[in-house]
């Protein structure tokens, strides 16, 4: 198991080419190993925590659209155990590191955070399928795609009222920032502290199995719509009196709009 690790780590750094690894890159790469291995993998293609791939072919991180998602998710989500154990440099080195992995930035790169909203992140050029060069600036803003069959494009366009895909990215903004501490969409993963949102849109409240709610949620009789979560996003404690969802609201158009399209396109079929 062991040599098989230490082989795919040899053969990601054959495969990265020969440039000068910069300072910040070699500072990301000490500490991936030393924080993120356990659950990705030196690999990154799983660990004991986590059994899909973080960089390279099939990966999910084109969904955060540009370094600044992914460099986000890491300051609030990562390490998973323990977010808060690496101070905020630390883990823009290890941003890095990953977007060097997977080919979207040189090792000899250094990743400046006021600069990483204009470096998209779009599936690895080593993918199965050859989905990225043109359209490549239309898939990086493709909201969370099912973790399923890798590089498949969420159905963007409905029928009806299709948000833009600068909609989906900022509204997947929003959900990381404000939610995602609590909340999952991932079709794999389970209720966290709240109960996972994917297919939010349509379902009663507090109906989710294996999730923990108040009684108070239980017996709302609400039905989650847009209507019915701009109001509660906005006072939950006033929507559902004795809620434990403890959120202050979300009460500026700006991010309720973007922020339920996101909702709305994780929750189609
Ligand atoms: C204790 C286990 C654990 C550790 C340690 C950990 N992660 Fe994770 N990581 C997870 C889990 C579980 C998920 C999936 C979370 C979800 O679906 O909400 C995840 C998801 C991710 C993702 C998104 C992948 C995807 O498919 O959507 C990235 C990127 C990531 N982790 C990077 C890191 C980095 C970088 C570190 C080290 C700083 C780290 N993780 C440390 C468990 C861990
Ligand atoms: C600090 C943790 C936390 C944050 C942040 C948070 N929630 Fe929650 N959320 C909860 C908890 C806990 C519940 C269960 C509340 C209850 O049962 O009374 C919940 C319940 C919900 C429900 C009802 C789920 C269901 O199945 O009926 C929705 C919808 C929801 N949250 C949406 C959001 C959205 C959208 C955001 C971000 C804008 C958010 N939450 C932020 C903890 C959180």
């Amino acid at each position: 198991m062991r040599s098989l690790l230490v082989l795919g780590a040899l053969l990601v750094s054959v495969s990265a080419g020969a440039e000068t690894p910069s300072e910040q890159f070699r500072a990301g790469q000490a500490a991936y190993q030393a924080n993120c291995v356990l659950c990705h993998g030196e690999t990154g293609r799983g660990g004991q925590g986590y059994a899909n791939p973080i960089w390279g072919r099939g990966a999910q991180i084109p969904k955060f659209g540009t370094a600044a998602g992914l460099l986000d998710y890491h300051l609030m989500m990562m390490p998973f155990d323990d977010p808060t154990r690496l101070d905020d440099p630390t883990k823009v080195a290890i941003t890095l590191y990953v977007l060097a992995q997977h080919g979207t930035l040189p090792s000899s790169a250094t990743l400046d955070p006021a600069q990483a909203a204009s470096v998209p992140i779009t599936a690895s050029t080593a993918a199965a399928t050859p989905t990225t060069s043109p359209a490549s600036t239309v898939q990086t803003a493709t909201p969370t795609p099912g973790s399923a069959p890798p590089a498949t494009p969420v159905a963007v366009a409905a029928p009806v009222a299709a948000p833009t895909a600068a909609d989906m990215a900022a509204g997947e903004t929003v959900f990381r920032r404000r939610c995602a501490v609590c909340h999952s969409t991932a079709e794999t993963s389970g209720a966290m502290i709240g109960a996972n949102l994917r297919g939010v849109m349509g379902r009663r409240a507090g109906s989710v199995a294996g999730a923990r709610y108040s009684e108070a949620m239980r017996n709302s009789g609400l039905v989650w719509d847009e209507e019915t979560l701009t109001r509660f996003l906005a006072a939950p404690a006033q929507v559902v009196p004795r809620t434990t969802m403890v959120f202050p609201g979300l009460r500026d158009h700006g991010e309720v709009a973007p922020l339920l399209s996101y909702l709305r396109a994780v929750s189609r079929p």
